[in-house]
């Protein structure tokens, strides 16, 4: 320690190798404080809702009130570029204020399919894109393994466009919050094929009440007001939990495979 205390870069290189991700400052803060002086909870009025037709009967929605404000912005977006800039602007969410970036998308817009992930995590916030760290390199492996790629035919998004502190799950208020520009990106880029990555992210855009485990494998239509028509979706286990859980990475492949299928069967759009 001697030898690091009059050496900050290689104390620096030890934190890094020790774990530390993150700096804190001299002073304590009052989280409880911060918390009482976000953004208020969006409450004028319910933001649309995707509307989910399949086979099982659909369950009704878990999240609450979206803001109208966050509404009428994501509308006024004509493009995936004036989407980008009012999410940038948006101070609706709470996790903003903890985040060192927003995380709006990575990949082709063009693309004929869309991933959407669950929040960014601290990799994510240091680089401003999605799936960049251990769990990201994961799924561009998944996405490799049918011809995809970010580069060329592959567009990948979030549920929310901010890590949440300590990379917690982000909860109803923030997904709520964020959601209306989900949904506008997710019109604005209009994909061929849907594919909600992890559990919270499947639950929130195709409005159900069961786990992932229950709603991978199956195929359910999102439908928005913005769209021509509704569009294939299906849920794959995330990277993340494959990670943890590397005997499900099976029925990933499963599903990657079916998802590879929808993609050579359905109709260039
Ligand atoms: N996990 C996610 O769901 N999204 C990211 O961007 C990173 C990790």
């Amino acid at each position: 320690m001697d030898n690091l205390a009059s050496d900050p870069a290689a104390l620096l290189r030890w934190y890094v190798d020790s774990g530390v991700d993150e700096t804190i400052g001299d002073q304590p803060v009052d989280r409880y404080n911060i918390v009482a002086k976000a953004a208020p909870a969006p409450t004028v009025e319910r933001a649309a809702q995707p509307v989910i037709a399949e086979r099982p009967a659909p369950a009704p929605i878990a999240f609450p009130a979206g803001d109208a404000g966050a509404t009428h912005l994501a509308q006024a977006a004509q493009t995936v570029e004036e989407l980008k800039a009012a999410v940038e602007a948006f101070d609706g969410c709470g996790l903003k204020q903890f985040a060192s970036r927003t995380v709006f998308a990575d990949g082709n817009p063009k693309a004929r399919i869309m991933f959407i992930g669950e929040a960014p995590g601290g990799d994510e916030d240091r680089q401003g894109l999605p799936f960049v760290g251990v769990s990201g390199k994961l799924l561009d492996r998944m996405l490799a393994s049918i011809g995809l790629t970010r580069a060329e035919n592959a567009y990948i998004t979030n549920i929310v466009f901010w890590r949440p502190p300590g990379n917690r799950a982000p909860n109803d208020e923030e997904i709520a919050a964020c959601l209306p520009f989900v949904m506008r990106h997710i019109e604005l880029v209009d994909p061929a094929v849907l594919v909600c990555v992890g559990g919270l992210s499947a639950k929130t855009l195709l409005a159900k009440a069961q786990g992932i485990t229950k709603l991978r494998g199956q195929w359910f239509e999102y439908a928005t007001p913005g769209l021509s028509r509704p569009v294939p979706t299906t849920a794959l286990f995330h990277p993340a939990y494959l990670l943890r859980s590397p005997q499900q990475k099976r029925y990933a492949w499963r599903d990657l495979l079916a998802i590879r299928q929808k993609l050579n069967g359905s109709a260039p759009v």
